[in-house]
């Protein structure tokens, strides 16, 4: 471990400012060191999308913690923290990560909860989760924590919202409306696997389960009325108190999961249900857009990866490695024992791509599963940018220290069926500099690869600009370039002061 040395100096507004911090990739880029450094400087820290399938990790000294739903700047003592409208409430989450940070026997920010926040109920997860196993092959692999069902049931205006968890009677008019379709559809589906779903500790452990009705909904009512009273100081109008402060005090607007993974502009089908861009960060916490003065989008340097199904051209591997990430075997604690020669400079994409995972290790924190690796798609990221991005952060750089070679995919050549998107006709051998989302036609896009030399280097003690190698510096200005935005940040390593500005 290198020596501790101060948190860096980052390039932030001085006196007032609402930035944003999204990820311009499919998730897990390391949002949680950057989040948790810009924090230092904010007043207020609101996350406005996702739910408990995000999931950061941050260090205080040399403990982790992993949370899920509380915004980053709940260790800091004098920060406002905000779980907005837009964020897929769980209380159970909430709850267990309260208590967490107890255990840290640290101050801790204040909490705002969004009296309007969409709550999620045991119903979604139970939805989420028989919905994937029906789906066989044609699943989107979601981390089962009931968001799509959430969201679902909030554009179906059936939702139930946090402000309800506070007053009985309204939870139980509402709950009885959410759950009478619902129920329907649980009448068809296998006895067996919703008796076992429901006894998962994440269902409440049997808690909920009812031999005739499935659902038990007095002990939902009560259960969850327990929450509502557990957070009832914290529950607030939370879209017009940010409206409010915006101008006169310091916001960070935390992102969750990725642009790729927006459920407007990201691979359709294969993406999450909320916008994960950063228009629907500001909108999910009650701002607009525009309020946003910088926005900081956060990609891999020079790797990428995605977990769940859905395209991915530069993935290494191939199907080969979909199909292992997605195969429920592999994990962190078996891969290595598995492919015993898997390593980031092996001539098999395949068993380069687990190399680079274990290197990186490249593994769900919320499902432990493991991440599809890939090389940096830049026609992705030219399309991701176009919703936000003023400058970028490259994380998790030192993985790549022992990379003999490095390769990044400048264009695609589309492959598949001649097909029109819009006035666009797409034929064999065309190609494409920015990509087109869509699943159906992403899959048939070949990635052209530029091969640069790696910097075989310990990163992990850069801590100037000038101190990087020359091949990286080189492969960053390339990138600037091809891109159009400027990289103000990079990381070399986990710790907040393993970090380089530009
Ligand atoms: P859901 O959000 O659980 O519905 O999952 C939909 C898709 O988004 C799946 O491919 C998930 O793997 C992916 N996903 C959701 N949250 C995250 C995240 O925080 N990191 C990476 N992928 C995620």
């Amino acid at each position: 471990m290198p020596p501790t040395s101060p948190r860096p100096r980052l390039p932030l507004p001085a006196r007032t400012g609402t930035i944003a911090v999204i990820d311009a990739q499919f998730g897990d880029t390391g949002k949680g060191k950057f989040v948790d450094l810009f924090a230092d400087w904010a007043d207020i820290v609101a996350r406005g999308t996702g739910g408990a399938n995000a999931g950061h990790t941050i260090y205080v000294g040399d403990k982790e913690f992993v949370f899920h739903l509380l915004p980053s700047g709940i260790l800091k003592k004098h920060t406002v923290n905000i779980i907005g409208r837009g964020v897929a409430f769980d209380p159970a989450v909430v709850a267990h990560e309260l208590t967490l940070l107890k255990k840290t026997r640290r101050a801790s920010g204040k909490l705002r909860i969004a009296y309007n926040a969409p709550v999620v109920m045991p119903q979604h997860i139970l939805l989420d989760r028989v919905r994937e196993h029906l789906a066989g092959q044609g699943k989107i692999g979601t981390t089962g924590r009931g968001i799509g069902p959430l969201y679902e049931d909030q554009v179906r205006r059936v939702g139930i919202t946090v402000n309800d968890l506070l007053n009985k009677d309204l939870l139980r008019a509402k709950l009885t409306r959410n759950l009478s379709e619902k129920l329907l559809y649980f009448k068809l589906a296998d006895k067996t696997l919703l008796r076992e779903l429901l006894h998962m500790p994440l269902l409440g452990s049997g808690a909920f389960f009812h031999p005739r009705t499935l659902l038990n909904v007095e002990s939902l009512i009560d259960a969850y009325t327990v929450y509502g009273n557990a957070f009832r100081e914290f529950v607030d109008d939370t879209d017009s108190y940010l409206r409010g402060q915006h101008g006169k005090k310091k916001i960070l607007l935390e992102g969750a999961q990725g642009v790729m993974l927006s459920v407007d502009y990201g691979t359709y089908p294969y993406v999450t249900a909320s916008d994960s861009s950063a228009i629907g960060l500001a909108r999910g916490v009650g701002l607009h857009p525009k309020d946003i003065s910088a926005t900081y989008a956060l990609i891999k340097g020079f790797y990428m990866t995605r977990v769940g199904e859905g395209p991915f051209p530069t993935e290494l591997g191939g199907s080969m490695s979909a199909r292992w990430c997605g195969d429920g075997e592999v994990n962190k604690e078996n891969e290595f024992s598995r492919v015993p020669e898997a390593s980031p400079n092996h001539h098999d994409p395949f068993i380069q791509g687990v190399g680079l995972r274990i290197a990186g290790g490249e593994y769900g924190a919320t499902t432990g599963r493991p991440r599809r690796v890939g090389w940096l798609d830049l026609p992705l990221l030219r399309y991701a940018l176009q919703f936000g991005g003023t400058s970028l952060i490259l994380t998790k750089l030192d993985v790549l220290d022992d990379c003999e070679e490095i390769k990044v995919c400048t264009e695609y050549i589309y492959r598949g069926p001649r097909v029109a998107v819009g006035q666009i006709k797409l034929t064999p051998g065309k190609k494409l500099f920015t990509a087109i989302p869509a699943a159906e036609i992403l899959t048939h896009c070949e990635p052209v690869l530029k091969k640069f030399p790696g910097w075989r280097q310990r990163l992990r003690a850069c801590r100037r600009a000038g101190a990087l190698p020359r091949e990286l510096r080189q492969l960053i200005q390339f990138l600037e370039r091809q891109v159009g935005t400027h990289a103000s940040l990079v990381s070399v390593g986990p710790r907040p002061e393993e970090t380089v500005v530009l």
